[in-house]
């Protein structure tokens, strides 16, 4: 979704926050624009379109001036994408500009409010309204100063926000704010670098504190003050950001997407680290340790996420069920937020998030927990909003995952959830030697996901043969039901193709309707128990014209009789298998993309994080 760069200190603040503004642009917009300050006086430069643009349209202006200076990406929600609606914005009175993440919901009553007291709107979106609201309550003397502004007009805005504010009455200070969008306030020496972020503070600062929901911080070069809209002080709680630059660059790759599929058995490997006890038979969870008991006595477990996070939590559904024979359902976070939920006694709700940030997510993660649920987090951005909401949890420690179209963070969080069932049965219903036979397992998927991404030239050509077919079905069974719905995301977030994923067996129910001559149709065939049925289907399809392209495993040579095209992943146990299937389709969804010319860290409409319902 949209991005925030903000800087106040001793140097130029344009270049600074403009390549702030590229490390955001993974995050998903359609405009971008800048303000500085000098001597009092704010030039604000925006485009509709991408980064670039606004760089050119700076290279006719001639580069602003200033030490202090705020950038923004914007992510349309109210009004189209032009250059008048984006951000940041101004008032009409009082010299204050804002950027702005998120979406004010009462915003068509504040219009009608100041347009009442006369004031002049020059976009259609909901951020200018802010900027109005907070320059019609400053009033230096009456002793509304812009942070008391800031505070003042929060109050009256329900909705998420969070936002940078300069103002030329005030030329040495920047105010900022959050609820329910992320905000972090990098602290270097005599400057400040605030993000949405932490992408865009690591190459100035590690050392930076998380804003909290209701936080406002008003920044001067010599130091901050934290509070809340009520002007309560508060005390920031300051981390060291684990990120490091090298994380966050392409190195010897072409796109994001691509060295994350690559990365993938470091990540997963840097997530069982010193999490798997073979000799002991069990898995330790720094994270869970104190809530071990609930777990061992838990009735029930709800896992919430979106997107790649949900098919994710699907086989984590399978996963707890089988091993840790505990009651468990996968649902999307948005749906289960509004549908009044039961939620027995002794139920734990997983909130599984890549971001840390899906306003969905957090929102059903609320409803659980207020509704007595034990709230866990599986999340891989350390300090995100759920990571902090929950009552425990386990990260993914898979690295900064860049890519919108997510990738290790997949394989990252079933690897966390395999690691909390196995936590969950060892406790309930498992023995040390049957723990330790699943770890021995764990410990070859780093070694197997290599072996697959070394055929990664074999399936750019099976990919190059159905490329152009605008219509795919992505089919398995049983564990692998998931990974086909998440084959299916993958190819049309990136590549635009229509794909639809669903189990095999439901094929027949409808969608065997589509098939047509020459449709390609990916069936995760790997061996496991419904093994022969995925045979019946894949014939079913071929019976129709379908084309199928296998994901089988290694040594099945007898596949081949019954398919087009075959790509094999090593043999591991059934449970274990999502793993390792998903990565031929991922690299499948990442040629397309490319071979159809698309930008594939960038996709049309899409965003990295979803911060709006
Ligand atoms: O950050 P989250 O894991 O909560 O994000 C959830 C989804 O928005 C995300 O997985 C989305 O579906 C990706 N674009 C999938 O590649």
């Amino acid at each position: 979704m949209c991005g925030i760069v903000g800087y106040i200190g001793s140097k130029p603040a344009q270049p600074l926050i403009l390549e702030g503004l590229k490390r955001l642009e993974y995050r998903g917009y359609d405009s971008a624009g800048i303000a500085c300050m000098d001597n009092g006086k704010i030039t604000v430069v925006k485009k509709a379109g991408r980064v670039a643009n606004l760089e050119a349209e700076l290279a006719k202006t001639g580069p602003l001036k200033g030490t202090i200076g705020m950038a923004h990406t914007r992510w349309a929600t109210h009004g189209g994408v032009t250059d008048a609606n984006a951000h940041p914005h101004r008032d009409d009175k009082a010299g204050i500009a804002v950027i702005h993440n998120g979406i004010i919901e009462n915003y068509s009553v504040l219009k009608t409010y100041l347009q009442d007291k006369g004031h002049v709107f020059k976009s259609d979106t909901d951020t200018e309204v802010l900027a109005m609201l907070i320059g019609e309550l400053y009033s230096p003397s009456e002793g509304v100063d812009l942070e008391a502004a800031v505070q003042a007009a929060l109050r009256e805005v329900t909705g998420a926000y969070a936002i940078c504010v300069m103002c030329e009455g005030e030329p040495d200070t920047m105010v900022v704010a959050r609820k329910g969008a992320p905000l972090i306030v990098g602290i270097g020496a005599g400057e400040y670098v605030v993000a949405s972020d932490a992408s865009a503070i690591v190459a100035h600062t590690t050392q930076a504190f998380p804003l909290d929901d209701y936080n406002v911080v008003k920044i001067t070069r010599s130091g901050f003050r934290t509070s809340t809209t009520t002007n309560a002080n508060v005390t920031p709680k300051v981390m060291q950001l684990e990120m490091d630059l090298e994380q966050i660059e392409l190195g010897r790759f072409e796109h994001f997407m691509q060295k994350e599929i690559h990365e993938q058995p470091k990540a997963v490997r840097d997530c069982f680290r010193g999490r798997l006890h073979k000799e002991d038979g069990k898995v330790i969870l720094g994270g869970l340790s104190n809530f071990a008991k609930e777990l061992v006595r838990a009735r029930r477990v709800v896992l919430v996420g979106q997107g790649t996070a949900l098919h994710a939590a699907m086989i984590g559904e399978y996963m707890l069920e089988d091993l840790a024979k505990v009651p468990a359902c996968a649902e999307y976070a948005s749906e289960f937020r509004y549908r009044n939920p039961i939620i027995e006694d002794r139920t734990v709700a997983i909130a599984v998030s890549q971001s840390g940030e899906t306003a969905d997510t957090l929102a059903a993660l609320h409803e659980a927990r207020d509704r007595g649920a034990l709230a866990l987090g599986v999340v891989n951005v350390v300090g995100s909003t759920i990571a902090r909401d929950t009552d425990a949890g386990v990260y993914l420690r898979v690295g900064p995952e860049i890519g919108v179209a997510s990738t290790k963070a997949f394989t990252g969080q079933v690897a966390v959830l395999t690691l909390i069932s196995l936590f969950m049965a060892r406790r309930r219903v498992m023995s040390a030697d049957q723990c330790a036979r699943w770890i021995e397992q764990l410990e070859s998927i780093p070694e197997k996901i290599e072996r697959i991404l070394e055929q990664d030239a074999r399936i750019r050509k099976v990919t190059e043969r159905y490329v152009e077919r605008d219509n795919w079905l992505f089919l398995g069974r049983g564990y692998n039901y998931p990974t086909a719905l998440e084959g299916a995301l993958k190819l049309k977030e990136i590549s635009y193709i229509h794909a639809e994923g669903m189990p095999a067996a439901e094929m027949k129910h409808g969608p065997i309707a589509l098939i047509n001559d020459g449709m390609p149709a990916v069936f995760i065939a790997n061996r496991g128990r419904q093994y022969d049925k995925v045979l019946s289907n894949i014939a079913e399809v071929r019976a129709r014209g379908g084309h199928v392209i296998a994901v089988a495993t290694e040594g099945d040579d007898d596949i081949r009789r019954h398919v087009e095209d075959v790509l094999y992943v090593p043999e591991i146990i059934e449970p274990l298998s999502p793993m390792l299937t998903v990565i031929p389709l991922q690299l499948m969804a990442y040629h397309a993309a490319v071979i159809r010319g698309h930008d594939v860290d960038k996709p049309r409409n899409l965003a990295k994080s979803v911060t709006v319902e």
